[in-house]
């Protein structure tokens, strides 16, 4: 299993989170390293029912028979845990969202089950004002999920890219991704 998990919270398949996703996973596979990617929008992923199936079972997986029980193992396997999503209505997509309060079921008798995993973040948005994009959003809230889950941030990678193909003309967000990826190698 991959320790580097990155989930990919756009639909578009070749938009600018997708492409800033292979980017990454070149760089990460440049230097050695291996990489799995989740498409979250190709999978079924239910909202959470708040029954605390989870909990109360000490299960470490739901009740719900969708694909987040294919995906709590890869996550307990990984190191590293890459959110990556564009910004929808100021915050990030609700693919990511979805995906984001599943990890509720984590929580075993030993204690939240995602402690110390490493973390990065990947973010587009259209607008060229970071101040109106909403991006501040979803940092925040990604912020408190990692301070949550003890994790060390190995990176942060946000920028403008609106239109399909705009990620790959905007040279910093290009060297970030790159550089994004030589740490996240170099964290494990
Ligand atoms: C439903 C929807 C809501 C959006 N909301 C915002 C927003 O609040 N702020 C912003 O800057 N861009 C917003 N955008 C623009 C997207 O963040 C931008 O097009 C981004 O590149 C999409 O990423 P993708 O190419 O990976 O799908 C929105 C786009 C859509 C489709």
């Amino acid at each position: 299993m991959s320790k580097i998990l990155i989930l990919n919270g756009s639909p578009r398949k070749t938009g600018n989170t997708s492409f800033l996703v292979n980017e990454l996973v070149k760089t990460i596979i440049e230097n050695e390293g291996e990489a799995e990617v989740i498409t979250l929008n190709n999978h079924k992923i239910n909202p959470c029912q708040a029954c605390n199936w989870c909990i109360k079972n000490n299960a470490l997986s739901c009740v719900q028979k969708d694909d987040m029980n294919t995906f709590y193992p890869k996550l307990l396997e990984s190191e590293v845990i890459v959110f990556a999503a564009p910004i929808y209505w100021f915050s990030y997509s609700a693919q990511l969202k979805l995906f984001i309060d599943r990890l509720y079921a984590l929580h075993g008798n030993e204690g939240y089950a995602l402690i110390n995993k490493k973390v990065a973040f990947v973010l587009v948005y259209g607008d060229s004002d970071i101040e109106g994009s909403g991006v501040h959003n979803a940092l925040g809230s990604l912020r408190h999920l990692s301070k949550y889950m003890k994790s060390e941030i190995v990176g942060i990678v946000h920028g403008t890219a609106y239109k399909i193909g705009d990620a790959e003309k905007n040279n910093q967000l290009l060297t970030e991704i790159k550089d994004l990826g030589q740490k996240i190698v170099n964290s494990l």
